[in-house]
């Protein structure tokens, strides 16, 4: 397990549709093992695999935005996809490749996926709110968006002044 440096905005990677994963191997643990030691090391709530240079369909998330304790292990989303989706609320939201930018976003306020587990079990989970948030925001990775798209002109131009380099941290 290593702690890997973060993707940072403006890197094109992060504009890139993520592959699929066909098989839950060595190369997917390890990869999962290092996104969730890279996402605690820089305090995030969840991360993408592209946010480490991986263009794989896989995001990890804090198990407390899911009812867990800290201790428990990282909720892991191998392939996921949105089942079901209900209501709109808009709140800031940040992101651990736009260190310091907070962007208005609205989202769909309870939110079902489906995906696949490291045993490579096909597992569904619903969130409301913060948890809800945070899967839109980690699939939209997947597909290669970022909350800055959500904007544009003076705003964006405003928002991305706040954008701070990793050695500033
Ligand atoms: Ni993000």
């Amino acid at each position: 397990m290593a702690i890997l440096p973060i993707v940072i905005y403006p890197d094109p990677r992060l504009e890139q549709v993520s592959e699929e994963v066909t098989e839950i191997n060595d190369e997917i643990r390890a990869l999962v093992a290092d996104m969730v030691e890279t996402c605690y090391a820089a305090d995030g709530v969840g991360l993408a695999a592209v946010q480490i240079g991986a263009l794989k369909r896989i995001f990890v998330l804090d198990p407390t935005f899911a009812g867990g304790s800290k201790t428990d292990p990282a909720l892991v989303f191998i392939n996921p996809k949105i089942e079901a989706t209900e209501g709109k609320i808009k709140e800031e939201e940040g992101c651990l490749s736009l260190p310091g930018v907070f962007i208005p976003v609205e989202r769909f306020a309870k939110t079902r996926v489906s995906a696949t587990n490291l045993a490579g079990e096909r597992f569904e989970l619903e969130g409301t709110g913060l948890l809800s948030r945070a899967f839109q925001h980690e699939l939209d990775h997947l597909d290669g968006h970022l909350t800055i798209e959500k904007i544009g002109g003076i705003r964006r131009k405003l928002a991305l002044r706040k954008l701070r380099t990793p050695e500033e941290e």
